[in-house]
């Protein structure tokens, strides 16, 4: 097969490091990937969110399978616009991707069918919206419905910080057209787990969980960012967690999104929090997690591309998931400056030392070459991937590997998977 993959992170090196040891794949593209991709793919300069220019590609090339990593293009329709074509795509249709694109659309429909997630309003009146926070008091969660790039939800601790952040998404306008209507939330409490399933219109099978790391600094300290690292397997997913989420949460959305007339394919990741009467859905996003895809590509011991064009096919019923008794933890070195405005440009040494650690890989998310130097260039710049029979081994290893690359203008969080220790 000619395989495609869509997106330039750490993500979608997983991805193309993954598809890479399938016999399957003849060839593989990445568009517009980054210098680490450029290693197991052949980059092609389209960005991810030129769904016109994706399809022309892929025609061009003539792909049998296109992968779409960010959740961008999934909402404005690529994998529609590629179908049209005739083009087998992995990911969902706009339609059914409204479960991460707009909060609104995800509450009503969990509404609809029992799923347990926090009780909510919606609102495209600022007045009324702040009428509801004093009614509800704090602590309480004012969310941006539509996309953000991750920075449309604030936690707020109390009831002046729950209006700021109305005014600050309905007044200023600070996410655009994505905060024409917010989404106002019971805060809830617990422990967090990003959870992922594999769907294919009418079957979901269970990849099971990881644990990410919001917070910037040690002990969870300082603003949120995309994910400072993550590891698997994470404790607080037991194998009775599994279950409920699989039957009340995953299934009910996949049997209630095709008998609306949407049936969602691609991967469901379920953003949980684990209450002390079970868990409960904070988010849905409609691809893998980043950095937790780097987590489940390097677990993974079946060949994923059957997987994925199961799902894409609607043949998951027969499929069947082989993972390698392994713990694998990702530490996430960012550029000095994120989550705010990160440094760009400065050079990162000595990265083959760090891949030859044992069961070690180094994502790239966010470089670009100059000639043969890497040059950090976005906040997320690596991340560092290691494997081990217990969590402490991988954790070990994945440090080892960062102490070894030569990159002062880079930092790391140093306590990922500090929970499952
Ligand atoms: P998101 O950007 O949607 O992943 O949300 C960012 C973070 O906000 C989540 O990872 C949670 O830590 C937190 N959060 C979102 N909704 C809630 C909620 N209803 N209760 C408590 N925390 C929440
Ligand atoms: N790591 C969280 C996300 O991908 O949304």
């Amino acid at each position: 097969m000619k395989i495609l993959v869509v997106g330039s992170g750490g993500r979608e090196h997983a991805l193309c490091w993954a598809i890479r040891r399938s016999p399957l794949c003849e060839a593989l593209y990445c568009a517009p990937g980054n210098p680490g991709i450029a290693q197991v793919a052949t980059c092609l300069p389209v960005k991810a969110e030129n769904v016109a220019g994706i399809v022309a590609l892929a025609q061009e090339r003539a792909i049998d399978l296109v992968i779409v990593g960010p959740e961008g293009p999934l909402v404005a329709g690529l994998v529609d616009a590629l179908g049209a074509v005739g083009i087998k795509a992995f990911g969902p249709s706009a339609a059914a991707a409204q479960l991460e694109g707009s909060k609104g659309f995800m509450k009503d429909f969990c509404a609809r069918h029992g799923i347990p997630t926090a009780a909510y309003a919606r609102f495209t009146d600022a007045a009324a919206a702040k009428a509801y926070v004093r009614q509800q008091g704090a602590p309480i969660v004012v969310k941006a419905d539509g996309l953000a790039a991750g920075k449309g939800v604030m936690v707020c601790p109390n009831e002046a910080d729950a209006i700021a952040a109305i005014d600050t998404i309905m007044t200023e306008k600070a996410f655009g057209a994505a905060g024409v209507e917010v989404v106002i939330e019971e805060f809830l409490v617990g422990e967090e787990a990003s959870f992922f399933a594999l769907c294919d219109g009418k079957t979901a099978i269970a990849l099971g969980a990881a644990q990410d790391h919001k917070a910037v600094g040690d002990g969870d300290t300082g603003p949120n960012t995309g994910g400072m690292g993550a590891y698997a397997p994470a404790p607080v997913v037991t194998p009775e967690v599994v279950d409920t989420v699989m039957t009340k949460i995953v299934a009910p959305t996949v049997a209630g999104m095709a008998a609306e007339g949407n049936p969602f394919r691609g991967v469901l990741f379920a953003g949980l929090m684990i209450t002390a009467t079970g868990p409960r859905l904070i988010e849905f996003n409609v691809r893998f997690g980043d950095p937790e895809c780097q987590v489940l590509m390097s677990r993974l011991k079946s060949d994923l591309v059957p997987l994925l064009c199961a799902s894409a096919d609607g043949n998951l019923e027969s499929a069947d998931v082989e993972w390698f008794d392994a713990a694998v933890v990702v530490v996430v070195m960012a550029a000095k400056g994120y989550p705010g405005t990160p440094l760009k440009g400065t050079e990162i040494r000595n990265l083959a030392a760090a891949d030859e650690v044992p069961e070690a890989v180094v994502f790239h998310a966010g470089t670009r070459a100059d000639g043969d130097r890497i040059l950090a260039d976005g906040g997320r710049v690596l991340g560092v991937t290691a494997r081990g029979r217990t969590v402490m081994e991988a954790r070990e290893r994945a440090y080892q590997a960062v102490d070894l690359i030569d990159w002062p203008e880079g930092f790391c969080r140093r306590d990922i998977a500090w929970r499952a220790l």
